[in-house]
Parts: structure tokens; sequence; C-alpha cells
């Protein structure tokens, strides 16, 4: 049994031969920590493990030892993960072990998004009940160890079986204490157009933390955090892996206390934070999944990329082809009407290119971005007779059809904030803030939710779409739920996550074979939690493929190459107002789910001739791509950053596509080789460049050789100026013969 419970030493250990994760109920009936890490040996006693000094004291019990769920007050001054206010306005909880449960397979979380099990010889659950006795608080905490994955997902639900509300005011989803600091913390950081930056650091006394307070993930930081060993690399070392699957606020952090020790936590930001708990009621907090690897980062990234890919996203579309997509954003913008649409849909069609997407500016009065969020019926004077005509019209070119929403938000210049001005968040008798001319919906409003639910309804229903990007452009200012009462406001935000999760739960069960893509102006809200409901992601409105280097890889870094949208645009490109070259584009957007961002109208025949190639490329390699193995190779936060280097190779190593990218070229470049990782040591490649009009042709070359010598990136090609350009990329087309 990979969870086995011992009654003698009232140890629980989670083993399943990848990583082992251990607890112990102490004498006193606390649970404590005892180790989670490296597999150990099943059937031995790790009480030893306990015995870890903190700074700290506790008369209750005879040595401090690190709990899985500390709270504050009694000695462990450190970050607590639970913190409950009773009626006596009191914190301080004595949660003791009470009983415990071991069953086959995984619960879904009620109103929350979760990795699941298929079947009950997947995972297994370890449920242990602590209880507080002078308040009669019950705090369920939920492990699940999936038999094949070095991952283990964590949640706890908190009931109030006693007689009198109680105020939950930190209620984190995880909380784990290593016993040194011998750590470095790595966090996925940025803003708008710079998502997911790979930024690192050694721990050090104190506390460092991300998070959000905006009403989502954000771009700021993600809802993750990596420690890694010192001296870990891509592919070795130790490394632990956090992730919160959850789209709203959030707090990650890392505490060093003055003995060496350090925890971790991750959960709901307790800033602004306050869930009232009736009596009889229950408050389960997000699922956090906690991944360890001695394989370094590579080995953290494959343990997540295939627990997200296939048992966190679900539905029709999580094992299908995703198709190559064209977008009219930034192609046309607002300027569009159903002639220009069909004309690009007609350019796209004979690219090979497989979805039209029509973005932003189909509905209501929208000319720009200053009016008619909320009212999701057609603008006519652009799209006359409706949608029908237009995806008719599309998918007799041979292309499917896709429509861009933003349900969450109002603008003031619409006919719904006329209608239900209390439905946008503010203060009543404060002004409200505005941003790019928008407000947002009151989700923790369930009629909001339900008028929200019927208006898209009726928009998908009107047409053939079978794709819908779920846009969210505005955080979350004046937090106010207008049908909370004052005692209730510290739930708003929350609230207003489990009304939108309500709202993607209803659209994506009612419309299964619409492949949903999520998108927050960007990459603001690349969580786990929306993964649970859209396959797939639009990573960053940064097109650049330069900047995309930088974002993709940090991206990598948690979530798979089947949840990142990557787009081909137009040079000068919008965002940086850099050119580069169209094959390196496209290089850089292979790595990705495929498509194109731009007005294929305008491309010359060559360019034409190179996007049916590259349609044809990613095509032929698209399984590769989508859902192969990912493998870091030469980071963009290294060194100068000149160069990167990734790989994506097949399950059965057969197949890998290597890209190389050069950011500026150099005179007498000197001699260099990428050692490769992830092939077979005994096949033989057949290694091709492509496209092959930059290339010196193909070479037979050994696995073992790839991945102990490298493969030769030849220098500049006098005759095909190859190399001798800015922005360069080459890729390597793999094939076992
Ligand atoms: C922000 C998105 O990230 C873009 O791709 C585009 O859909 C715009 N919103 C439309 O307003």
């Amino acid at each position: 049994m990979p969870i086995e419970w011992d009654p003698e030493a009232r140890q629980f250990h989670l083993g399943n031969g990848l990583m082992s994760y251990v607890m112990r109920v102490l004498e006193n009936g606390w649970l404590g920590h005892l180790h989670f890490g490296a597999p150990l040996a099943a059937g031995r006693s790790y009480a030893h493990l306990g015995g870890r000094a903190f700074h700290g004291f506790s008369n209750r019990v005879g040595e401090p030892v690190p709990l899985e769920l500390p709270t504050a007050g009694s000695g462990d001054f450190r970050v607590p993960a639970l913190v409950v206010e009773q009626a006596d306005g009191s914190i301080v909880l004595d949660l003791r072990y009470a009983s415990h449960a071991i069953r086959p397979g995984k619960p879904d979380l009620p109103g929350l998004p979760s990795t699941y099990a298929e079947g009950d010889a997947e995972a297994e659950t370890l449920e242990i009940v602590l209880v507080d006795d002078p308040t009669s608080l019950r705090v369920t905490l939920r492990y699940t160890l999936f038999r094949d994955r070095p991952v283990i997902a964590r949640s706890a639900t908190i009931s109030n079986a006693g007689a009198a509300a109680v105020r939950i005011r930190t209620a984190m989803s995880v909380s784990l204490d290593l016993a040194d600091a011998d750590w470095h913390l790595v966090t996925l950081s940025g803003t708008w157009a710079r998502e997911r930056h790979v930024e690192e650091g050694r721990l050090l006394p104190g506390r460092r933390s991300v998070g959000s307070l905006r009403g989502a993930s954000g771009l700021e930081h993600n809802p993750a955090l990596v420690l890694r060993r010192p001296r870990a690399t891509e592919e070795d070392g130790e490394a632990i892996g956090l992730s919160l699957v959850y789209s709203g606020n959030f707090l990650a952090e890392a505490e060093v206390e003055p003995r060496g020790t350090t925890r971790v936590r991750l959960g709901l930001h307790p800033d602004g934070f306050a869930w009232t708990l009736e009596p009889a009621a229950t408050f389960t907090v997000p699922e956090a999944v906690l991944a360890w690897s001695d394989a370094g980062l590579g080995g953290l990234s494959d343990a997540s990329h295939g627990l997200y890919r296939e048992r966190l996203a679900r539905g029709a579309w999580r094992d299908r082809p995703r198709p190559i997509l064209l977008n009219s954003w930034e192609g046309v913008y607002y300027a569009f009407d159903a002639a220009r649409l069909v004309d690009m849909a007609r350019a796209a069609a004979d690219l090979g290119i497989e979805l039209f997407v029509l973005d932003d500016g189909w509905f209501g009065r929208r000319d720009d971005d200053a009016s008619s969020l909320g009212d999701w019926v057609v603008d006519e004077r652009k799209l006359p007779g409706g949608l029908g005509p237009l995806a008719r019209d599309v998918e007799a070119l041979g292309l499917r059809f896709g429509l861009w929403i933003e349900p969450e938000m109002v603008s003031p210049r619409s006919r719904l904030f006329e209608a239900h001005p209390d439905w946008a968040i503010g203060i009543p008798g404060r002004q409200r803030t505005e941003s790019r001319n928008q407000y947002v919906l009151d989700l923790s409003r369930p009629e909001v939710v339900d008028h929200l639910d019927d208006a898209l309804t009726r928009v998908l229903e009107s047409a053939p779409i079978s794709y819908v990007k779920w846009d969210m452009n505005r955080n979350i200012t004046e937090p106010y739920g207008g049908a909370l009462p004052a005692a209730r406001q510290g739930e708003f935000f929350h609230r207003y996550m489990l009304g939108t999760y309500e709202l993607w739960r209803r659209l994506t069960e009612r419309f299964p074979e619409i492949l949903f893509e999520s998108c927050a102006s960007g990459g603001g809200r690349f969580d786990p939690g929306l993964l649970a409901f859209a396959p797939q992601t639009w990573t960053s409105d940064d097109t650049d493929a330069i900047e995309r280097l930088k974002i993709q890889w940090g991206t990598s870094l948690v979530y798979p190459l089947s949840s990142m949208s990557a787009h081909v645009s137009a040079v000068p490109n919008h965002q940086v107002g850099r050119i580069t070259p169209l094959a390196t584009r496209a290089a850089v957007a292979f790595f990705g789910v495929f498509g194109y961002e731009l007005d294929p109208r305008t491309l010359d025949e060559a360019d034409r001739a190179a996007v049916r190639d590259q349609v044809a490329f990613y095509v032929a390699h698209r399984d590769v791509f989508q859902r192969g193995r990912f493998v870091r190779l030469r980071s963009p936060f290294e060194g100068d950053g000149n160069e990167t280097a990734w790989l994506v190779v097949s399950d059965d190593r057969r197949r890998a596509v290597l890209g190389h990218y050069r950011m500026l070229e150099r005179p007498v470049p000197r001699f260099d080789r990428v050692r490769l990782r992830g092939l077979d040591p005994a096949a033989i490649y057949r290694v091709r460049p492509w496209p092959a009009s930059l290339g010196s042709g193909q070479a037979a070359r050994g696995g073992d050789e790839l991945m102990t010598v490298g493969l030769a990136i030849e220098p500049a090609d006098p005759l095909t100026g190859f190399g001798r350009a800015d922005f360069s990329a080459r890729l390597f087309d793999l094939e076992a013969t």
C-alpha cells in the first residue's frame, strides 16, 4: 500500500518509491511532520526525524517538532498555516489527532478545481481529522498520493462542530517545514508582456514572499514556488515544487528562522481574508500540489507537466491535437467587418491554418476599449445577421470558428451597466476606479453568474463555435460584495473566485466540444486553477520571439507546452518594435500550442510559402510539441542570456525537435555544441535542420553522442548568410532510424 499507517509508531508514510511524505501523531496528539523528499523504506519508524529544534518553545511537547498544520500563539513563532478567531477573540488552537481514513482514488473539492485520478488504482487519499476540543473545530487534512508520480496533492476542510461562530483569518493549503535553509528560492515573476521570468536567490533569515491581492493570480507572480539545492541543475540534484490550484489572491512564502530551518507556506492570501464559519458550516481551502525530484528542475517540470496535462486538464480537448489558429487581434484589432474577416480567413485557409478566432470587438458598439463589455449581443453594423453567417462562411473555407469573450467585465458605457449598476464591484458611496475603461462584475452574486451563464449560452448556441478565448483585462479595486453583509466582506475575493469557477464549470460542461483557452491581459491568470477548465492559456500579450524565449522558458518550469499558446505575429513587433526573421518567430512559437496573430492578407508570396512550410512542419510534429517531454538545455536567464536552447522529445524517444536561438550575432563566433538530453542512447537519429533552406543537409548521429559530445551548431554559413543576422534560430528535426 503506498499509504502506510503504523499504529505502534503512530506514523503515516506516504511513499510510492519516487518520494516519501512522513508524519507522526505526537504523544500529545498533535500531528508532527517528519519528512518530505527522497523515498524512504516502508515499514520503519522515522520518529527520530521529527526532533528538529527550531527557535521557539512549547510546554506542551517535549521537544519542538514541526507540525503539519502550525497554528499561532503557542510557542512556534513562525508564520502559521491556520488562524481561527474564536467567539472570545482568541486565536490559539490545540488541534489533536482524532481519526483517519485511507481511501482509494481522489475526491473532488466542492466548488474548487483540483487534480483528479482516473480510477481508484491511480491514487490513494489519506484524510486525517484533527479536533480542537475547546471550540470543537475540526480540520480534515487531505493528502493524495499518486501511484506513479512524485507528487502529493493537499487540501483541507475546516468544520465548525461547535456552538459558536468562528472566523478563519488564515487558512493555508500547505505548510511545509524543511530541516535546513540550504535552498535557492525560485519564483516566476514579472509584469504585463514579461510574465513568469525566472527569479532566484538564496534563502536568507526572515521571510520572502510573493503573492497577489488583485483578485486574480496576476501577471506579477505565479502561484508556484520552487526550492532547489544551490548545486542542483536542470538534470541533477534535489528540488521541491509547490503550486496552488487557484486563480485568485494567493500567498507563497518561505521563512528561515534563527536556527536555520525553513518553513514554506502556500495558499489563500491572509491579507483582507476573513471567513465566518457558523456552527455546522465547512470551508475547504484550495488544493496545493507538492512535487519532489532528485533529477533537478527538469525532473520537477516532468512531474508537474505530466500531472497538469493528464490529471488537471480535463474534457474532450485534454488529449486531442490542438488546432493551429489565426487570431484576429494583432491583425485588425477592432477594425473589421464580416467581409474583412472572411478575407482573412480565406488567406488563412490558403496557408493551412485550421481555426479562425475572432477576438475583441464583435459585440455591442465596441470600436475601441471604451464601451460595451457586458452587452454580449452581436454588433450588426460589423456582422449583419450575427455570428452564424460569419462562422458558416469561415467553416465553408475549411476552418473552424472561434470567439473571444470577457465575461467578468462591464463597461460603464454599456446597457448592462445602465440596467444593473450595482452588479459592478464597488463600495456604495465611493468612486469606482476604472482600468481599461471597465469595471469588474460581482461574481460573488449568484444572480450575476446566472445572467452571464444565460447571455453567453445564447452567444455560444448562436453559431458553430469550436473555440472560446476567455479574457480578463483588469484587476479588482474597491473590493466589496454587494450582496454580502458587513461581517462577511472578508469573504469577498474568495467568493468572487467561487462564482467565476462556477461560471467556468457551467459553460465548459454545457459545451464540452468547445476548446476553451483562458487569458488575462496575456498571462495574468496562467495558473493551475484555470487549467482545470481550459487546457490552454494565452501565455503573454508579448508576441516578440526574443521576449518569448524568457517567458516560455519560465512558464515551462511548471506548465506543459500543451497549456502554452504561442503565436507568430507581424514585424515590427507590436509590443517591443523588434524585427525578427519569420523563421525565428515560428521556431519559438512551435514550442507551445501554435498559431498566428497577424493579417495574412499582408504577407508577400515568399512569406506565404514560408508560413505554409511552418504549418506543415508543426502538423507533422504536433504530437511531439503538444505531448512530448520538454527539456530545457540553455537558459536565457544565465550568463549574458545571448543563447537559448531547448528540446522536445516524444515519449518513445524516437522523435525530437531541438531549438537553438541566438539573440545577437558576434564576429568570429565560438565553436558551439549543444548537449542534448532525454534521447535514446542506443538509437541512431537522422538529424535534419529546419527550414531546409537554412541548413547543410542531414546527418546521422547516435543518441549517446548527441547527449555526451553534443550537436555542433555550425557558425555562420557564408552561402546562406545564416548566422550572420541577429535573432537567429535553428531548429533540428531528429528521428530515430
Ligand atoms: C488582452 C488579450 O491578452 C489580447 O490577446 C486581446 O484578446 C485583447 N485583450 C483584446 O481586448
